[in-house]
């Protein structure tokens, strides 16, 4: 029997962005919801970087942005302490980390326990961490792709949503696998937020049902 489950709401919501670059899933989240596939709104795109190109596509549609620099905070946790509080004020419903290049601290996991979810070029569990386009070339491995997953404490290893499968092909290097991989990342990210708003999403567990 499953000792936690969680449904996911069905209701129009706020969603929060983070990003540390150029933001290009963010764009096909902000495309879709625009479409009006996704029911939901961007409330807040959020970054560590203030130079990130992301951040300025989302001023330039006037999206409501905020960025903090970790180094004007004395610790980890008081920097997440502080958005903790800046997206509470906020209303959020979903944070969609979209290459956030920082990792969260547990007090923040916990905080928004359900309610955040991540993109990650690879098929997790299979290649977590960095450079996993790379990785998966020089392990030969036939098969990558993406994978959209709710986010726990420990780095890239939450309940899976979503994947995607993009061959691995005897010539790519990191730069055409990871434009094929990208590709990919923009559809089923979008379709995850879809859902999530659907109420479609049941967590069991470590288990992801599509309802
Ligand atoms: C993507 O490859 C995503 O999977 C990873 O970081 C990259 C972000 O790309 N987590 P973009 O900023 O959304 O274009």
């Amino acid at each position: 029997m499953s000792k936690d489950v969680y449904r996911s709401p069905k209701k129009r919501g706020k969603i929060a962005v983070f990003l540390s670059g150029r933001g290009s899933n963010f764009v096909a989240i902000h495309d879709e919801i625009r479409a009006g596939k996704i029911n939901a709104d961007i409330g807040l795109v959020f970054s560590n970087k203030q130079e990130a190109l992301g951040l300025k596509i989302a001023q330039e549609c006037n999206l409501q942005t905020l960025s903090l620099n970790p180094k004007d905070f004395t610790s980890r946790e008081d920097y997440d302490r502080k958005i903790v509080e800046e997206i509470k004020k906020r209303d959020i419903d979903l944070i969609c980390l979209a290459g956030y290049m920082r990792i969260l601290t547990p007090l923040f996991c916990e905080a928004f326990r359900n309610k955040i979810i991540n993109i990650h070029p690879a098929l997790l569990p299979s290649f977590p961490g960095l450079h996993v386009q790379q990785k998966a070339i020089d392990w030969g491995v036939r098969y990558s792709g993406a994978t959209v997953h709710f986010v726990t404490p420990e780095v890239d290893m939450g309940p899976i949503i979503t994947q995607a499968i993009v061959p691995v092909l005897q010539d790519d290097t990191e730069d055409t696998l990871s434009e094929r991989i990208l590709k990919e990342e923009h559809k089923i990210y979008s379709e995850a937020v879809r859902l999530y708003f659907e109420g479609m999403l049941e967590v069991r567990d470590r288990r992801v049902f599509i309802l």
